[in-house]
């Protein structure tokens, strides 16, 4: 393998060029990648931003549902990923196997997924959702059937307590989410008893008691430029506090508490995978590729759409 360059930075906006390539970075990607994305979002807007481009490459610096999610929506691109073991604790939790056994026991129930969550599960579903629309989602569906929600038990109550839907829920979690102190997150508050809590719905429901605003990492982000407030405690991964930080530069961001001091647990493990040496060597190499079986892909695509067209 040949030496990478000096100027990484220089590099891929290089490669960019050459390859006709667009990189697509989700708000937990470490600063470096988000400062040279070309689209910088949630998952709804990635989403959004992969169905609308032009460009013959898409490099997907997030983690694999995401980057499936863009194959799903352009099956004649390339699609690439820095690293293709960026998982996800929550499509990780949901096999597609078990979900369809749990969707046949209830055969006259409507399913809503997030949109963390596997091709496969995608596929057996009636809708997706990301935390910035399940709530417009829920509300859209006829008031006397049943939902099914996965894979987040914890979005999926919180849903509940909005809408007043009840819902059937996929006990699933995600790993950076759930692992917030509720007692240290009180130590803290009483630290900064000026400090405004905001939380991503994904996290557990001691949390998002304590929030003065919840909702998707985008929400999170407008809620802190337009917010007369000046200091935020944060209860989501912790990449996000870079663009707090840059659109905010006079406003102080204080990363949500782990259980142990010693960890970087609001840190998604899957998410840092990605590196801009890995970043630099997929636009070179046009590899690892999102390849899906075409039958998948279709299938899953059906909920993706009808998503995108409530959102
Ligand atoms: P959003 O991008 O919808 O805020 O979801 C956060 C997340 O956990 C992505 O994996
Ligand atoms: Fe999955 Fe949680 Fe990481 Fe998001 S932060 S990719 S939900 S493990």
């Amino acid at each position: 393998m040949s030496a990478l360059p000096d100027d990484l930075e220089a590099a891929i906006a290089d490669l960019k060029k050459q390859k006709n390539a667009v990189l697509l970075a989700h708000y937990y990607q470490d600063a470096d990648i988000q400062d040279v994305a070309d689209y910088l979002g949630d998952s709804l807007q990635l989403a959004q931003a992969a169905k609308k481009t032009e460009a013959a490459v898409i490099c997907f610096a997030g983690v694999h549902f995401m980057a499936e999610t863009a194959k799903i929506l352009n099956p004649d691109r390339v699609v690439i990923v820095p690293d293709l073991e960026a998982g996800c604790s929550l499509a990780d939790g949901c096999p597609g196997d078990r979900f369809s056994a749990w969707r046949a026991q209830h055969p006259d129930a409507v399913s809503v997924s997030y949109i963390n969550c596997s091709a496969e599960v995608k596929a057996a579903s009636d809708y997706i959702c990301t935390s910035s629309n399940a709530e417009k989602i829920i509300r859209a569906i006829p008031e006397d059937k049943e939902i099914l929600f996965a894979p987040d038990k914890n979005l999926g109550r919180y849903l509940m307590q909005k809408t007043g839907r009840k819902m059937r829920l996929w006990q699933g979690s995600c790993v950076v989410h759930e692992t917030f102190s509720e007692r240290r997150l009180v130590g803290l508050r009483e630290r900064y008893p000026d400090a405004k809590i905001i939380a991503h719905p994904e996290c557990e429901e001691p949390i998002l008691k304590m929030a003065e605003f919840v909702g998707s990492t985008t929400a999170l982000l407008k809620f802190t430029i337009s917010d007369p407030g000046k200091q935020y405690i944060v209860m989501t991964e912790d990449g996000i506090l870079h663009q707090m930080r840059k659109a905010s530069p006079d406003k102080e961001f204080i990363s949500g508490p782990p259980q142990q001091n010693s960890c970087a647990c609001n840190e998604c493990p899957f998410m840092k995978k990605n590196t801009m040496e890995k970043v630099y060597l997929a636009l070179r190499d046009l590899e690892p590729r999102i390849e899906m079986d075409p039958v998948l892909r279709e299938r899953a695509r059906v909920p993706i759409d009808r998503m995108l067209a409530l959102s």
